[in-house]
């Protein structure tokens, strides 16, 4: 697991030099997009490159982590409408290039299914977009979650649906209760991941995400055991970490043909 440790406008920078050194090589790239605050930097550069530097997206297909259940089509805040706004209509991904669990199915079961045998027709995912919650959530795995899960539906924790109210009006009781999500099993079957974190209010999640023993209890530091997994954070995020300073030295001294 590598750690770099820098101002969030290069985090995203990061961020979007790994996605367009892979765009560039493969054009058919598979991406795993996220919802949040934490990648909306790296959408703005991957947009900004797109418009200024000919980055193309248009052979790119791409897999969103997760969808609330039940919220109407039209909804601002279903995530299928959120990555159209900050993504996919800002660059030149084809009709239909982005699919998302379907949260309005009438089967649900049925739907997950249906997402993993997408997702591996598509060949997998080779760079998956993360953010962590407060709990130490990735995509909506909540504390308890297993390890190996696939596809599912699951219940919100009163917690992150108290740090999503700020999307619903500040009103925790519009949130949605349960959402669909790609499971642990299924995240750590794309190829890289790479997991974004900044603010104080992140630096508890991260120190486990890096430094904590495996456990459901943090499902994200299921990451630990992925062969390819990079985390970037502010100095906030950061600020619980105990190997800090070998990360910042660490960054600081890797070749600079190295990439992510
Ligand atoms: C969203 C998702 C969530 C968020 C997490 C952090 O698709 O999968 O795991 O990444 O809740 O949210 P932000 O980035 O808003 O702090």
């Amino acid at each position: 697991m590598e750690v770099v440790i820098a101002p969030a406008e290069q985090l995203a920078v990061l961020a979007a030099d790994a996605i367009e050194s892979l765009v560039r090589s493969n054009p058919a790239t598979v991406l795993g997009l996220a919802t949040g605050s934490s990648p909306l930097k790296v959408y703005d550069e991957l947009a900004r490159r797109h418009e200024q530097e000919r980055l193309s997206f248009a052979r790119v297909r791409a897999f969103m982590l997760d969808e609330y259940v039940g919220l109407a089509a039209d909804h601002p805040e279903r995530y299928r409408n959120v990555i159209d706004t900050e993504i996919a209509s800002r660059v030149d991904l084809g009709p239909g290039a982005v699919q998302g669990p379907d949260g309005l199915a009438d089967d649900l079961p049925a739907a997950c299914a249906a997402y993993e045998a997408a997702i591996a027709d598509a060949g997998g995912v080779d760079l998956q977009i993360l953010g962590i919650g407060t709990d130490g959530h990735i995509a909506f795995n909540e504390p308890g979650s297993s390890l190996a899960s696939r596809t599912r539906i699951k219940t919100l924790t009163r917690q992150t649906r108290l740090d999503n109210a700020r999307f619903f009006d500040d009103d925790v009781d519009r949130v949605p209760t349960h959402c669909l999500t790609q499971g642990l099993g299924t995240i750590m079957d794309a190829r890289h991941l790479v997991l974004l974190a900044t603010g104080p209010h992140k630096a508890e999640a991260v120190h486990q995400l890096v430094e904590g023993p495996i456990s459901a209890m943090w499902p994200a530091t299921v990451m630990q055991m992925h062969p390819h997994a990079t985390v970037l954070v502010d100095d906030a995020a950061a600020s619980r970490l105990q190997l800090g300073d070998y990360y910042r030295q660490t960054f600081e001294s890797k070749p600079g043909w190295q990439g992510l």
